[in-house]
């Protein structure tokens, strides 16, 4: 899987928010997104999921345009948004909500990642798969919403900030957890952050906007020589 934006121009009415934005992402590779506030990285992850129209550029997913497609034909090749702590349904249990998503993701011949798949991947879920996920903690509730995303056939996940709320410990856990099952089934990630040491471990490329622009793109190797914080 590839996923490329190229030269991705967006925005809100008449305001101009993503000036010229590319990038590529591989097959498992994890993309760590970085800018300051309002920089436009929702707004870029918006436009990839179909959220909002493009202005200009091209979005590609296997050298197949995608931009033009409706937000649904983009999940069903394989995009998920985990948008900022509105991944869960906050009245139903863990089980309820598997099962309501896994029916509609996985029933499809050729599902990738089963209801028993992700119980197996996070095993948390299992034991609390009767408590209602708004009452688990915010770091149980970003497990769910990543196992959701999971359901069926994902090949790009994208995670607008899933380190909000949760205690340090819990998002090393939690970003553990998301390198591992992305390396072991080759799905890919963007991670919106602004816990950058924390992303860093966990990412193949960074890309940083500064103000709607690209400022940075390069490998984690080559970002690690540099002081990021310069770029915002
Ligand atoms: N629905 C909207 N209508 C109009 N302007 C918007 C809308 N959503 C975002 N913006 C503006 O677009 C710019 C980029 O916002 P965006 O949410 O993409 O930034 P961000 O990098 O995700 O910031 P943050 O780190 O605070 O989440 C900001 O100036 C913001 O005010
Ligand atoms: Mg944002």
């Amino acid at each position: 899987m590839t996923l490329e934006a190229r030269k991705l121009v967006a925005g809100y009415g008449d305001k101009s928010i993503l000036e010229e934005v590319s990038f590529t992402l591989e097959d498992g590779e994890i993309l760590a997104f970085f800018g300051h506030n309002g920089a436009g990285k929702s707004t870029t992850l918006k436009a990839v999921i179909g959220l909002i129209e493009t202005r200009g550029g091209e979005i590609l997913l296997d050298g197949e345009r995608i931009d033009q497609l409706p937000i649904g034909q983009r999940l069903e090749r394989g995009l998920r948004l985990l948008p900022e702590r509105r991944g869960v349904f906050p009245d139903l249990s863990v089980e309820e909500s598997i099962d309501v998503v896994a029916q509609r993701n996985c029933s499809r011949d050729g599902c990738k990642i089963t209801r028993s798949d992700v119980y197996d991947l996070l095993p948390v879920l299992r034991e609390r798969r009767k408590v209602i996920a708004g009452e688990m903690s915010g770091g149980q509730q970003q497990m769910l919403a990543f196992a959701l995303a999971l359901l069926g056939s994902p090949r790009c996940i994208l995670l607008e900030e899933p380190s909000v709320g949760l205690q340090p410990d819990l998002v090393e856990e939690l970003f553990a957890k998301i390198r591992e099952i992305c390396g072991r089934l080759s799905i890919s990630a963007i991670l919106i952050e602004h816990k950058i040491a924390s992303a860093m471990k966990i990412a193949n490329h960074v890309i940083i906007i500064n103000s709607g622009r690209l400022v940075f793109s390069g490998p984690k190797t080559e970002a690690e020589k540099i002081n990021l914080w310069n770029y915002f």
